[in-house]
């Protein structure tokens, strides 16, 4: 009886192992059936989910630091070359986070094409 309620009790610890590490190894990408690359990457794609989880706490329409820069849409990125400047030359934001190499090079592939939607 002991024996059966300790495997019990093994099964349920593997399940949840397996389903709490599928979920920390998740990364910030975007869902669909191709995956990103620097060749096809576009706000709709990547750098839209990206300024969205990374900025918008503090820079969005609800965030205290909207009079510096408000981010509510591409046209808040194109307009302002101080987000390309802040997070690719000086990389000052986004502030208190980081980006993945691989976010980083997705995001500056993205401005070198100009920002495709
Ligand atoms: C935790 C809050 C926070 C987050 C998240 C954040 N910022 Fe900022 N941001 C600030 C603060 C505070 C300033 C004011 C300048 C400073 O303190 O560096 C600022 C300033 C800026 C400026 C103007 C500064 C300049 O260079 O003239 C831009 C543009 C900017 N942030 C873009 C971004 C982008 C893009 C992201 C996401 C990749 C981001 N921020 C994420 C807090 C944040």
């Amino acid at each position: 009886m002991k024996n059966q309620v300790s495997i019990i009790l093994l099964a349920v610890f593997v399940t949840l192992s397996f389903a709490c590490s599928k979920k920390q190894a998740e990364e910030i990408k975007p869902a669909g059936p191709t995956a990103v690359t620097t060749a096809n990457v576009t706000y709709a794609n990547f750098a839209g989910a990206l300024f969205q989880t990374k900025c918008a706490n503090c820079h969005g329409p609800n965030g205290a630091l909207k009079t510096i820069w408000l981010f509510n849409g591409i046209a808040s990125i194109k307009s302002d070359a101080r987000v390309a400047n802040s997070v690719l030359v000086t990389k000052t934001m986004p502030k208190g986070g980081t980006l993945t190499v691989s976010e980083r090079e997705l995001l500056q592939a993205w401005f070198d094409k100009g920002m495709p939607e």
